[in-house]
């Protein structure tokens, strides 16, 4: 049976800048990538040059038959240093998004995609109250350059991203990092104090999570202060929380600390950006590892499609505002299991929309192989291969099969 999606469904592919751009060298992640004893496979290095070849890539997606193209403006590039804006630089990001309109790509368009200046590390990072005023500030000069060419803006990506890696315990205890010599030497190399500097990914305090909630709401009001008028959102890493017997009170702890706390703080934002990968589970001791016979990603979590759409729900029911899917994906060599776990995701997608939720579009993560932070360049999540050595892309099947879905908006 075919279904038709709405009129005007959003179809489009998501990066983020660090990810895919290269030689972000202003930002926190760079130094901590370069530092010795740093918890990554590798640097970031060159990534995919997107910075460069943004032009062929927009035209590619555009060919492929989406109509939408997420991807992150990168405040360490528009803001080298506290309160000096590059002119050069947003006149870039004001190409890019004029290569988009050209396309016929609407831009979706993330402010933070995890990256930080690195001045903004040496006045704490993202436990200081300096954060909220300085990154409205940044919003406001995107906004007066960029905003007439903006169809939508997500303030801060999956602002729960660190409450989410404490939950699994991926995150060491910050008490523990701070005196570990990587911390340390990084920290001294951005001109921060290590005993209070706080990058992204692992700000889950309270002082942190209440920081972000601010900023987002701080740069919301400045994103609308503009003469323009798009819509504005957050995105977030939500899980499909579920428990094994004995773990009904984990279970429901982390999906309040996960999910639901932020879902409440948006209410009344224009939209949530939903994103989401897999399935988490808890049993009595926390959170478990793969279930036995459950086929695994690159990631090692659980390849589990049924996840986005319960996600989808919790959204809805929680946040009672219009959904953008931000990004849903898979990091699998297997191109053909990539497609398997998008119609799976879609068809959740579709059962949702039947039931009357406001499902506005969906962008899958990732447009190309890309820089998987901790992970290096291993995890394959793009629809489109990328030659480490040439920069050449190669679109893979995934990429035609979910472009055509696109143009049809049929499924
Ligand atoms: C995130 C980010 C992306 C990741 C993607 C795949 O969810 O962590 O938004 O930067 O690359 O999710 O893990």
């Amino acid at each position: 049976m075919t279904y038709q999606f709405p009129k005007d469904f959003l179809w489009g592919t998501a990066t983020a800048a660090h990810q895919v751009e290269g030689n972000n060298i202003n930002c926190d992640t760079w130094v901590l990538e370069h530092t010795p004893g740093a918890p990554y496979l590798e640097p970031s290095g060159d990534a995919c040059d997107h910075y460069h070849r943004y032009r062929e890539d927009i035209a590619m997606l555009a060919g492929l038959g989406f109509n939408t193209y997420r991807f992150s403006i990168e405040w360490c590039r528009v803001e080298p240093e506290d309160g000096f804006f590059s002119t050069a630089v947003l006149e870039h990001y004001r190409r890019m998004l004029a290569t988009c309109h050209e396309h016929g790509l609407k831009p979706l368009v993330t402010l933070h995609h995890f990256t930080t200046p690195r001045w903004m590390m040496a006045l704490g990072g993202w436990e200081t109250p300096a954060m909220m005023e300085r990154f409205a500030r940044y919003c406001e000069q995107v906004v007066s350059y960029l905003g007439d060419l903006i169809y939508a803006a997500c303030t801060i990506n999956e602002a729960n991203i660190s409450s989410m890696l404490a939950s699994m315990n991926y995150l060491p205890p910050v008490d523990m990092l701070r005196e570990s010599d990587w911390w340390i030497s990084a920290a001294r190399k951005m001109g921060a104090d290590p005993s209070n500097m706080m990058p992204f990914m692992y700000a889950s305090t309270d002082t942190a999570r209440h920081v972000i909630l601010e900023t987002h709401r701080k740069a919301t009001i400045a994103l609308k202060s503009g003469k323009t008028n798009f819509p504005v959102g957050i995105t977030l890493a939500l899980q499909d929380i579920q428990a094994v017997p004995g773990g009904e009170k984990q279970a429901q702890e982390a999906r309040f600390l996960i999910n639901d706390y932020w879902l409440e703080a948006i209410r009344g934002d224009d939209f949530v950006g939903v994103q989401n990968y897999s399935r988490m589970r808890f049993g009595a001791e926390g959170s478990l590892t793969s279930e036995v016979g459950v086929e695994t990603t690159q990631m090692g979590y659980e390849f589990w499609p049924e996840a986005l759409e319960a996600t989808l729900r919790e959204a809805a029911r929680v946040a009672q505002i219009p959904i953008i899917i931000t990004e849903n994906g898979i990091g699998i060599a297997d191109d053909s299991r990539r497609i398997a776990f998008i119609e799976r995701a879609l068809q959740g997608v579709i059962r949702c929309l039947k039931d009357g939720l406001d499902v506005r579009g969906y962008t899958y993560w990732s447009a190309m192989d890309n820089f998987e932070w901790n992970l290096g360049y291993t995890p394959t999540f793009g629809i489109i291969a990328v030659d480490r050595q040439t920069q050449v892309r190669f679109p893979k099947p995934s990429a035609r099969w979910l472009g055509n879905i696109a143009r049809a908006n049929t499924f």
